[in-house]
């Protein structure tokens, strides 16, 4: 496997050779993955599926002085929007101001367009990668715009699961993934997580045990910033050692990453996965997940996706033939935006944004230590927007939070999500996940003193 050519790191004071994360583009040449690296990832799904008859052909539209008869495209001069004119937030002065989408951007987003997304928005975010996570777009890898991270993710096990095939996925997971995954009749293989994300030393257990006999995983599904629904990040060294252990066991990490620019913590930020691979040796095995969601809105759904070409093209393949593309429409206001504001935009506006979940963090433990200290344990989390608690039962109950979660807690008047829909195995947990995005400090402290009843309640006062 792969030549290491460059040793990590630094954010958790580990190692010894400083990484980048941030803002230039790798000097050194990086080794990529063979294109036929992949075939062997491919689904039969994916292997099955080809370009249609027409959208295939649609680049050869832009040829110069062509005159095409190929497409179905409505004629735009009938749609009703003449202009589109949106208020929008300075990031730096967080005054208002207006924004006019160019004609030729709301021609675009007006009409269909490409599977993988608007070029321009495709060029931004491209660009975005580059600066971002410190990598350079001739190393083999390219972006698709999506319907919000979660059609990317969809995608991307439908390229390369089969029923049958395992997948590895954290202990607790991301729920949203959950019955994605039993559809496939993936057989999931659940990883432990801890304070410090996932467990690698779990990992690296599972994969040096695993059956001859079994085909090995070919991916690991992963939340590496502020996970849903642990709210834990990822730390330096444990990223460096599953991806190791990636390129060792060959497979893809599918980086899910809506809560990277939810960040918050006090040491400066670990560098995502998409970055580490391309400073620690041959790069390839990264699927990165990005997503709007949290940053800009979420109803607006777009996501992109980045990572080994093969892989986008199945998943773009697998887009031409189930949605066609994310809307153009959504995708010209996001590069309008995005446009104006620039890469020191996005980036003070990100700020921002982490800025204002680190003070509900702040309030939310405030409450959680008034109302829940004997009553409750947790570990703060450093990005995202959620608690991870573990609910001190009293002595002799089964472990689990679901009746008190489901059923006193939300007769009590606080509703919140027992731990255990978070592990595909159903297992029993004692912990349960908090929302902290949406409510104010009032509400947070009236739901942690509700919670307080409650608890103390079930362990009978004490
Ligand atoms: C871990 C995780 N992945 C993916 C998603 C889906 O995000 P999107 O709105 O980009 O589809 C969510 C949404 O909450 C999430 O928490």
């Amino acid at each position: 496997m792969p030549v290491v050519t460059a040793v990590v790191s630094n954010a958790d004071g580990l190692g010894s050779v400083p990484i980048t994360n941030g803002t230039a583009k790798p000097k050194t040449e990086v080794k990529q993955l063979p294109v036929e690296y992949y075939a062997d990832f491919l689904s039969d799904a994916a292997k099955a599926r080809r370009p249609g008859p027409i959208r295939g052909l649609l680049p050869l539209e832009k040829t110069p002085g062509l005159i095409s008869l190929l497409a179905g495209k409505p004629n735009s001069a009938m749609f009703p929007f003449t202009s589109l004119q949106f208020g929008a937030r300075d990031p730096h002065s967080l005054k208002e101001y207006t924004l006019s989408l160019d004609q030729n951007v709301l021609d675009e987003g007006l009409q269909y367009a490409g599977t993988a997304g608007v070029p321009a928005l495709i060029d931004w975010l491209t660009d975005l990668q580059e600066i971002e996570h410190h990598r350079n777009r001739s190393e083999g890898w390219r972006v698709s715009v999506t319907s919000g991270s979660q059609d990317a993710i969809y995608k991307a096990v439908q390229a390369i699961i089969n029923s049958g095939d395992s997948l590895l996925v954290e202990k607790p997971v991301y729920a949203g993934v959950i019955p994605m995954f039993e559809s496939l009749r993936s057989e999931m293989t659940e990883v432990e997580t801890d304070d410090h994300g996932i467990q690698s030393s779990s990992l690296r257990q599972i994969l040096e045990n695993w059956p001859a006999s079994k085909p090995k995983p070919k991916a690991l599904y992963t939340v590496p910033y502020g996970c849903n629904p642990t709210g834990m990040t990822a730390t330096l060294e444990r990223r460096l050692e599953v991806l190791e252990l990636a390129r060792q066991h060959n497979f893809i990490i599918l980086e899910d990453d809506p809560y990277y620019y939810l960040y918050y913590g006090d040491k400066p930020r670990v560098p995502s996965y998409f970055t580490l691979e391309a400073q620690t040796g041959t790069v390839g095995h990264v699927l990165r997940f990005d997503s709007f969601s949290k940053i800009l809105s979420s109803g607006i759904r777009v996501g992109f996706a980045t990572g080994p070409i093969p892989l986008l093209n199945a998943m773009d393949l697998h887009t031409a033939s189930a949605n066609l593309q994310a809307a153009s429409f959504s995708q010209a206001i996001v590069v309008t935006l995005l446009k104006s504001w620039g890469y020191e935009g996005l980036k003070k506006h990100t700020e921002n944004v982490s800025a204002f979940y680190r003070a509900k963090r702040d309030v939310f433990q405030a409450a959680f230590e008034k109302h829940l200290t004997g009553l409750a344990e947790v570990t703060p989390p450093e990005a995202g927007m959620f608690y991870w608690f573990k609910i001190l039962l009293p002595e002799g109950d089964s472990g689990d939070s679901v009746e008190l979660i489901r059923e006193k807690a939300f007769q009590g008047g606080v509703l919140a999500l027992p731990g255990t829909v978070f592990f595909p195995s159903g297992a029993k947990t004692p912990y349960v996940r908090a929302s902290f995005s949406l409510l104010d400090e009032a509400d947070v402290d009236e739901a942690l003193r509700r919670l307080r009843v409650v608890i103390l309640e079930a362990r009978g006062g004490r």
